[in-house]
């Protein structure tokens, strides 16, 4: 029996606030050790395998470095094309045949429930790395880990959630998660990019307080924290569509000067080209280290759907 209710890590919103409160403890614990240089077994004997069937640089690697840094082992399958998948073989039997290989699975994919499909058809831990425009729950642990490195407390803050915000999995999931924190939400993006209506329906059923705005000068005015995405190429049928959106909201450097000076800029990162490379010397450019927290928190998720935290 594990510490969480459920075994596998599907959705943001499948934990309760106590549950939130383990995970972050934990990766705080893990960090620590980290940071001390202290080698852990924590993991040892047990086999994580990761698949991954959209391209991906930080979740991958930073599940598998949490993994070895454990004390595990690791098997990977990098793209759907290198995999059986690619014969027409479905994700359920990939999903059984992986079962007899490894302990913990750790899965992206195009399709929105593909994660919870592999959870269905197995009793091994399940942990979704994104499902296509669905969620990324691991992802919105690490923002809000790295949120309360940067602001110590998230209680109180307005966080802004800007650019491809219809596509972009994290916001979907991150909106999800803070809901559970006495926040305000400006959801920033083109008209054509709104946050999903579901999600904007029940953060406010929350008692959260949302605006939405067309305007990234709005958002960065407001914001303790500015959290960008990038325009999601990879999810419009339309190409022209794609070329028509792609430069609308881009930070730079001189738009920060109406800034909190607290102000704090997230982004889960790859960046194209919304967030001009002079914002990174920034003191509150923090997605780098955002994407340094993914080692912690993953090393307490592993352990905890393991039973070995
Ligand atoms: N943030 C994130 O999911 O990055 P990758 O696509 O590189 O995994």
């Amino acid at each position: 029996m594990t510490k969480l209710r459920s075994g596998d890590v599907l959705r943001s919103d499948q934990f309760t606030k106590e549950e939130i409160d383990l995970i972050i403890e934990t990766a705080r614990q893990y960090e620590a050790t980290l940071d001390a240089g202290e080698v852990l077994d924590t993991m040892r004997g047990l086999v994580l395998v990761t698949l991954f069937y959209e391209p991906s640089t930080r979740t991958r690697l930073s599940f598998e470095a949490a993994m070895l840094r454990l004390g595990g082992g690791v098997i990977t399958v990098a793209e759907a094309k290198s995999s059986s998948a690619a014969k027409g073989e479905s994700l359920h039997d990939t999903i059984k045949t992986v079962e007899g290989y490894a302990d913990v699975i750790v899965l992206r994919h195009p399709q929105i429930g593909a994660a919870k499909e592999a959870a269905d058809a197995t009793n091994l831990p399940v942990l979704n790395a994104g499902d296509g425009a669905g969620q990324h729950p691991t992802q919105s642990l690490l923002d809000l880990y790295t949120i309360l490195k940067e602001h110590e407390n998230v209680d109180g803050l307005t966080l802004a959630l800007t650019g491809d915000i219809k596509n972009a999995s994290t916001v979907h999931s991150l909106a999800l998660l803070l809901s559970n924190y006495d926040v305000e939400f400006v959801f920033a993006a083109p008209d054509a990019l709104r946050m999903p209506t579901e999600i904007v329906d029940r953060v406010r059923a929350a008692g959260i307080k949302v605006t939405e705005s067309t305007d990234l000068a709005t958002a960065i005015r407001k914001a303790d924290v500015l959290y960008m995405t990038r325009i999601q190429r990879e999810r419009f049928e339309d190409p022209d569509e794609y070329e028509s959106l792609k430069d609308a909201f881009i930070l730079r450097r001189e738009m920060l000067f109406d800034a909190k000076s607290n102000l704090t800029l997230m982004h889960p990162l790859p960046r194209v080209n919304e967030i001009v490379t002079d914002v990174d010397d920034y003191p509150g450019a923090a997605y780098f280290r955002q994407s340094a927290n993914g080692v912690p928190i993953r090393m307490a998720l592993l352990a905890l759907v393991t039973d070995r935290a």
